[in-house]
This record gives C-alpha cells, structure tokens and sequence, in this order.
C-alpha cells in the first residue's frame, strides 16, 4: 500500500522521504517502442520523475518528433532519440531500466495471444540487444501477450548467457490499478487507499484480483467478487471495444507502467519499502513463471510475497487452479518460439 501511494506521488511531485537521502535525477531510463499509443504518454511521465538524468527513446519511426517534443518540458532528464536497429545499442549502453511497449495492440474480437505471431519476434529481437549492451539493467515487459513473451525474453536472456531471474518482469500493475479503482468505486472507498493483489499472469482468466486481499478489509458478496473478477478480466477488452479498432489501453497503461518505473528507481535508490505485483520467473506455485506481490530491491526482486496467497476463500482457491493450463500453456508457447 505505502510503495503505491509512494510511486503515486512520485509521479506527480516528488518523492516521499523516508530515510533515504540524497534521491536525484541519476537514473538512465530506455523505452523500446516509444512512438507508440504507450510510449509517448509513458515517455512524457517518466520525463516527469525526479529521478531520471537521461530518457532515450527507440522506435523503429517517427520517435525524433517526440523527443523534441518532450525535450522542452523543464524536468531534469535530457531527452535523447534512437530511430532503428542500427542505433539500438546506443540506445541501451548503460541504462538502468529498459521498458518494452513496442509491438502491435489488440483490435475488437482479438486475445492477447492472438499477438503472438508478431510480438514474438519483436520482443526476442529487442531482448538480444538488450543482452547483449545492458544485461545488469532491469527489463520491464509491457507487450502482449505478457504470459508468453516474458518466457521469450527469459530464454534469450539464457542463450546469451546473462539471465538474471531478478531483474525481469513482466508489467501487470494495470490489473492491479484497475483493480484498485474498481474495488474503491464499488465500495466507495478512497482511492489513494486501496490496493488489491493481482496474481496469476496477464490475460483473460489468468488475471486474478485476490479481492479477499484488498487493503484496507473489505467485504464482498459472492455476487460482488463474481462481477468484480470479471470486470478486472475483462478491463482491457472493455477499453478495445470502446477504442473500436483504434488500439487497446494506452494511457491507463502508461500511467501503470510509470508507476512500476518510479517504483524500480525508488528501489535502485535504495528505498527499503518497494512492493509491487509483477509477472516474474517464481516457485509460489508449480508454474515457472507467476504474477504475485514481490519486494523490489537494488537488485531486482528481493523476495516473493508468499503471504496473499495463504488463506485465500474457495473461490479464489478455483479460480487459482482453473488459470493454471491455459497460464502454464502460454509460458511453453513462449519457451518453443525461443528455441525454434
Ligand atoms: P502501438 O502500435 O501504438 O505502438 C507500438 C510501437 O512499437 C509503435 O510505435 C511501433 O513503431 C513500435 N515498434 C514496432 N516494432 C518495433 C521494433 N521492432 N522495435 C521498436 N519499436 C517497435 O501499440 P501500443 O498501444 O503502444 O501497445 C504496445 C504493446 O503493449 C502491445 O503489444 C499491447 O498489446 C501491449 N499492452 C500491454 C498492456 C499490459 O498491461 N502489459 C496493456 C496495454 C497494451
């Protein structure tokens, strides 16, 4: 709760203090993608952070305007732009945290998997270069389908020698925003307070809000949890249908994406108080790959939150069990595409 609110205000003014000294604009922040329905809002908030000296965008077009763009906002970070494969490893040369929106979004009647085909290679692509000029930094997975290519991405990382489980993480703090604004709305609680663990992964019924987890304690009816889970599920599809064709969540999105950046600086800061849910490499159960609340330290995931998952009501039990084929099938998709 205290890391969300944190981040939250982080993005708008500065950061909270709490005990750690001397928190300045130090960070190198790459976005892969960045001339993109995400990139560009994600690019203007993270020229927002106070933590940030240098913001370097790549895309494969159209990222130059952008940067000029943002470069006159009057924030400490300097601004600079990476068009194409050929300037990619300066782009990445040094930097703390890469972010990967590129690729293509869904349009109405399409899953998450049915970006497969595309996204694949363009994540295992941009994971190379990533290996190859900045593995210490960490890797910040938006594009879909998450369940999938966050696996891609571990296995590159594997074949070039420089897999770092701690330090990559598949972005699904927009479940845990919408489950937050939800779950306040629904209740008529205040915003700022709440927080909902979301485990499981990222698409359709591998999303799942822990609502029995919600901070502060709330009760649900059988009837409220059953149209509150959907509701989270079904969020994304819910923003395709109203973009009718123009793309899926874009700045909802980069707000969420902002938010899990400003968290990972605040940790590379050294705040000893950084949580968030986020798709990682994880034992909590017997998949490889699992979403859950983990602390955020210098050097990536510090430990797994076990705690939400103890302890939870039957229906979240079921619903626990009845994501894990289809979860566990896209993590082996993403695993074959890496070796073929
Ligand atoms: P978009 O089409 O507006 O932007 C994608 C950008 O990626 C474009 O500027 C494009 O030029 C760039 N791009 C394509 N190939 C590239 C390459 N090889 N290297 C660098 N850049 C490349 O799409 P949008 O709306 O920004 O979505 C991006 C991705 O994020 C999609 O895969 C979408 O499904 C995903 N997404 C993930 C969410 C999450 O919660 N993790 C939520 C919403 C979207």
């Amino acid at each position: 709760t205290i890391s969300s609110v944190g981040a939250q205000a982080a993005l708008v003014s500065k950061p909270r203090n709490r005990g750690i000294s001397g928190l300045k604009a130090s960070y190198k922040v790459a976005v892969l993608g960045a001339a993109g329905g995400i990139g560009q809002p994600l690019g203007l908030l993270i020229k927002m952070s106070p933590l940030v000296s240098e913001l370097r965008l790549y895309d494969i077009a159209n990222v130059k305007g952008v940067a000029a763009d943002l470069s006159h906002c009057n924030t400490p970070s300097q601004v600079m732009d990476f068009t194409g494969p050929a300037e990619l490893a300066s782009c990445l040369k040094g930097v703390d945290v890469v972010v990967i929106p590129a690729g293509v979004p869904r349009k109405p009647g399409m899953t998450r998997d049915d970006l497969f085909n595309i996204n694949a290679g363009i994540v295992k692509s941009l994971i190379e270069a990533v290996a190859d000029n900045c593995p210490e930094a960490f890797i910040h997975i938006i594009s879909n389908p998450v369940n999938s290519t966050v696996p891609i991405a571990a296995e590159i990382l594997k074949q070039k020698g420089v897999y770092n489980t701690k330090k990559l993480f598949g972005v699904s703090t927009l479940d845990v925003v919408r489950a937050n604004t939800f779950v306040a709305q629904k209740k008529g609680l205040k915003l700022i307070d709440v927080d909902v663990p979301v485990v499981g992964g990222h698409a359709g019924i591998t999303i799942l809000p822990l609502l029995s987890k919600t901070r502060p304690s709330v009760t649900f009816t059988d009837e409220e949890t059953e149209q509150l889970t959907k509701r989270i599920q079904n969020a994304g599809t819910e923003v395709v249908e109203a973009k009718a064709g123009a793309g899926s969540a874009t700045l909802s999105m980069a707000y969420a994406a902002a938010r899990f950046v400003e968290s990972s600086l605040r940790a590379l800061a050294g705040d000893p108080d950084v949580y968030e849910c986020t798709y990682v490499q994880s034992e909590l159960t017997e998949l490889p790959f699992f979403a859950s609340r983990v602390k955020i330290g210098k050097n990536g995931v510090e430990s797994i939150i076990s705690s939400d998952l103890e302890g939870i009501t039957e229906y979240e039990a079921n619903a626990l069990e009845a994501l894990k084929p289809e979860l566990k099938a896209s993590i082996e998709k993403g695993i074959e595409f890496a070796h073929k």
